[in-house]
Order: structure tokens, then sequence, then C-alpha cells
């Protein structure tokens, strides 16, 4: 495990994400039918993906599945310097749609601006955590943890490839009514993925009729989505860029709301309660964290 950190502007970066690139991003021309869909990583970057993708080809789902959901919904800053996506995306044809996990100081400075739209997805800060562990075993630019206890610690203070969760999510919680915004929380997208589908539709201005959401929603369950190979971007097979070790976990890995509670003790979940309280309680966001 020889992998070392890059840096920007004191946040770490998994060792693949070049920090001179993250400043040819801030002047990234934005259009206005831009989707960027932003998270922190393990939030639901890929069921967004999916959720907009089955959209923008109006629940065709053969249509969909013709190329795989990184290349249809492709990672904006990864390499983005060299990497032959990032290069073409001034002759891609409209709307682009993108995947990132950028915080909001350092996304285009267009798109922080109002131009294009930007579909935020937050989720539980302790089943991100759990997720985020789990993650670091399988992605070769990520350290491998050498304990739970020492994961939450890095967790908590944001010694992690993107830094720490609550100034991610907090700076675009900030942002949530910017009229370029929406911003989703993981779990409702669990409660009622119907109605949170049907809000994505409606915030991109796609004229969807009632069958096409129950496509989309069919479609992006963590079932399906785990055996579809266009969706599954680990299981059974190699992986583009060479970042995922299938041998070490599973990208479609449980899928629930809860799953902390197989990971922290009673004690570990007291202290980071309390933590988080103090950070999100005075803007008032809120997590539902029992599924
Ligand atoms: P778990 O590790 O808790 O299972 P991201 O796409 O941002 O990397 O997030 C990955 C997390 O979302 C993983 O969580 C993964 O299982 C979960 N996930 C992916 N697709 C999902 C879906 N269709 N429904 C519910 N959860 C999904």
């Amino acid at each position: 495990d020889h992998v070392e950190y890059n840096w920007y502007k004191g946040m770490r970066l998994a060792s693949h994400l070049v920090p001179e690139d993250m400043d040819d991003i801030q002047d990234f021309v934005v259009r206005d039918d831009d989707v960027f869909i932003i998270t922190y990583p393990k939030s639901g970057t890929a069921w967004l993906q999916r959720i907009v993708s089955l959209l923008h080809f109006g629940g065709d789902v053969s249509k969909t599945d013709q190329k795989e959901q990184d290349e249809l919904v492709p990672y904006f800053e990864q390499k983005c310097g060299d990497s032959a996506t990032f290069r073409k995306l001034p002759e891609a044809p409209s709307p682009r749609l993108l995947k990132s996990h950028l915080n909001f100081c350092h996304a285009p400075v267009q798109l922080t601006q109002g131009k294009g739209k930007v579909i935020y997805v937050a989720r539980n800060p302790k089943d991100v955590a759990v997720s985020y562990y789990h993650f670091h075993f399988m992605v070769t630019t990520l350290k491998n943890p050498t304990s739970w206890e020492q994961f939450v610690q890095d967790f908590v203070n944001g010694d992690l490839s993107r830094g720490a969760w609550h100034d991610h999510v907090l700076e675009w919680w900030q942002h949530k009514d910017n009229p370029n915004v929406l911003f989703l929380r993981y779990e409702d997208l669990q409660k009622d993925t119907r109605k949170e589908v049907e809000k994505v539709a409606e915030f991109l201005g796609w004229s969807v009729t009632p069958e096409v959401i129950d496509t989309v929603v069919e479609h992006s369950k963590f079932k399906k989505m785990a055996t579809n190979p266009t969706t599954n971007k680990v299981d059974g097979k190699e992986v583009k860029g060479g970042i995922f070790d299938s041998s070490k976990g599973t990208f479609f890995r449980k899928g629930v709301v809860g799953d902390w509670k197989s990971h922290f003790s009673d004690e570990q979940s007291q202290w980071f309660d309390a933590f988080y309280k103090e950070k999100l309680g005075p803007t008032g966001l809120q997590f539902d964290f029992e599924g």
C-alpha cells in the first residue's frame, strides 16, 4: 500500500487526481443545459447517474444501456487535464451529463454563478463513513485504512480524499436555494424514489410521462444496477482506468440506510453524533439514520 495523496488547497486528493488540473476546472466554460451530479463520495452518485441517464433517454432502457454509465455521465475532474473526455467536452453535444465530487469553492465559477444545473446528493455521515471505509480497500488510489477506529477519526477530521464531509455538504447546502441547484438526500431517494425522480425531471425541465417515471424507478433499483453490466463498473470485470480492485470488494455493497449500526460502537456513535450535531444543528440540515 504505497499510495501517496495529492494535495489541493489544504485538501487531500486520491493519487489519480492532479492538483494542477483542479485549477483549470474553475475556468471551465459551462453551458446552460449542462447537468452536474455532485456529491461527497459514497452518497449516491452512481444512483443519480442512472436516474439522469434514463430520464435523458426518455426511459428507453435499451438505448441507455448501449453505453456504460460512466461514458454517459463521465467523471468531470478525473485526470481532467489529459483525459480524452475532458478535452472533448467543449465539442461534446448538449446536454452534457457529468458527475463530480467538487466542493462548491472548487467548482467551475460559472456553475457557482448560476449557469448549468447541479443535482447535489447528500447522505447521512454515518453511512457515508462506512461506505467510504469499504471503498478504500478496493480503490487502488486510496490508502487502505489501518482500522475502523482510525478511519472514523480521519473522516471526522477530513483527513481523506475530498476533505471533510461536513465542509462539502454544508457548502452546497448553503447554496441549496440557488435556482440552478437541486439538493437531494439519499435517504429520501430510498423512502420515495418516485417522488425524487419526479423532482429531478422537473428541475431539469425534461417532460416525462408517468410511465417513463415508472421505468426509471424500476431500472435504477439497487438490484437491477448491481446485475447490469452497463451500470456495475466493478464486479466481475476489469475496470477502466484500473483504479478498482474487484477482488477487494464490491461497489454495490448494501445500498441501505442504517448499515452504520454494524460498524459503530455505542461510544463511537455518541461521540460522532455530538460532533455532527454541533456542525449541522445551526444549519437546519437533518438526516434520517434509521432507514
Ligand atoms: P453502500 O456502500 O452503503 O452499499 P457512490 O455512487 O456515491 O459511490 O455511492 C455508493 C453507495 O451507493 C454504495 O453504498 C452503493 O451500494 C449505493 N448505491 C448504488 N446504487 C444504488 C441504488 N440504485 N440504490 C441504493 N443505493 C445504491
